[in-house]
């Protein structure tokens, strides 16, 4: 039996390319930058002109898709998963990395169908690694296949996460709070490279056996959801319930051992969801 979205998920990769290549070549120094939510908040032309890139592919060769978008929903469209086939992208992911030429910046891609991730394609386009999974058909780093850790003792771990933009002080409390918990379990070791969709990516190629993040959105995580399952990983909300793409809050562990150890040192908290009807004249 064919497989319906294979060719999309080909069309994907093209799309990520292409993308990555204009990300590659807009990195330099003196760039313009402009504020979203806040001063540490940050997007350039260059994000928005590869969502652009995107959205009008998407419409031209599958104009019945929907696209869910970092810089549409930053721009007032809504941000609502239907069971409709659905793009969920983020056209740079590490912003703040690419601004000051940090190597770690990707294009994300997800593709929902009836609420459920069918595939997912990160490019990691200064490496120039393309990670891409297919759901049931394994996840892949340039073609080679990926696999989790087997480690299931959190005092062997390397855990990635990230501080995020949020800087109320409260949150930043529980943060902090986690993390000191973490380092003294002990764990190896904690890293964090600026990219919530590379991290994930970094769970199924084995070296980082837990990513965790309260903050991050559907777009940043969506396309590395599909790739840590495909590389036999779990996916878990902070609180230890399942995952829910809209709560921007994510567990990506190598195994349920892991995740669930790392889950108890974790205070949780809860911000806005992705699909919170939008509010005219305020921002996330
Ligand atoms: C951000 C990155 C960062 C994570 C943030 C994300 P952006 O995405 O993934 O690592 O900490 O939560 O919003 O803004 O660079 O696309
Ligand atoms: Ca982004």
């Amino acid at each position: 039996m064919g497989d319906t979205w294979q060719s999309v998920m080909d069309h994907a990769v093209g799309l990520a390319r292409t993308a990555g290549a204009l990300v590659r070549e807009a990195v330099q120094p003196d760039m313009k930058v402009m504020l979203k939510s806040s001063s540490v908040d940050l997007v350039t032309q260059t994000d928005q002109k590869v969502e652009q890139l995107i959205i009008q592919s998407v419409k031209e060769k599958y104009p019945t898709h929907s696209f869910i978008g970092e810089e549409s929903v930053a721009a007032g469209e809504a941000c609502v998963l239907t069971d409709n086939p659905t793009w969920i992208v983020d056209p740079v992911d590490g912003t703040t990395n690419f601004v000051h030429g940090y190597p770690f910046v990707a294009v994300s891609i997800g593709f929902a169908v009836n609420r459920e991730l069918e595939f997912g394609v990160v490019y990691s386009c200064i490496e120039d690694k393309m990670y891409t999974a297919r759901r049931g058909k394994g996840a892949f780093c340039n073609g080679i296949p990926l696999q989790v850790s087997q480690n299931t003792d959190i005092n062997q771990s390397i855990v990635a996460t990230e501080f995020g933009s949020n800087r109320d002080p409260e949150v930043v409390d529980k943060i902090f709070s986690s993390l000191r918990k973490i380092l003294c379990l002990p764990v190896h070791g904690i890293r964090g490279v600026g990219t919530a969709a590379t991290n994930m990516c970094l769970v199924a190629s084995g070296c980082v056996d837990v990513y965790y993040e309260t903050g991050v959105h559907c777009w940043d995580f969506a396309a590395g959801a599909v790739i840590v399952t495909e590389a036999g990983g779990v996916l878990m909300d902070v609180g230890g319930g399942p995952l829910d793409l809209m709560s921007r809050r994510v567990v990506a562990a190598n195994n349920k051992t892991i995740a669930q150890r790392i889950i108890k040192e974790i205070d949780a908290f809860t911000p806005t969801r992705d699909d919170d009807p939008i509010e005219p004249n305020t921002t996330k």
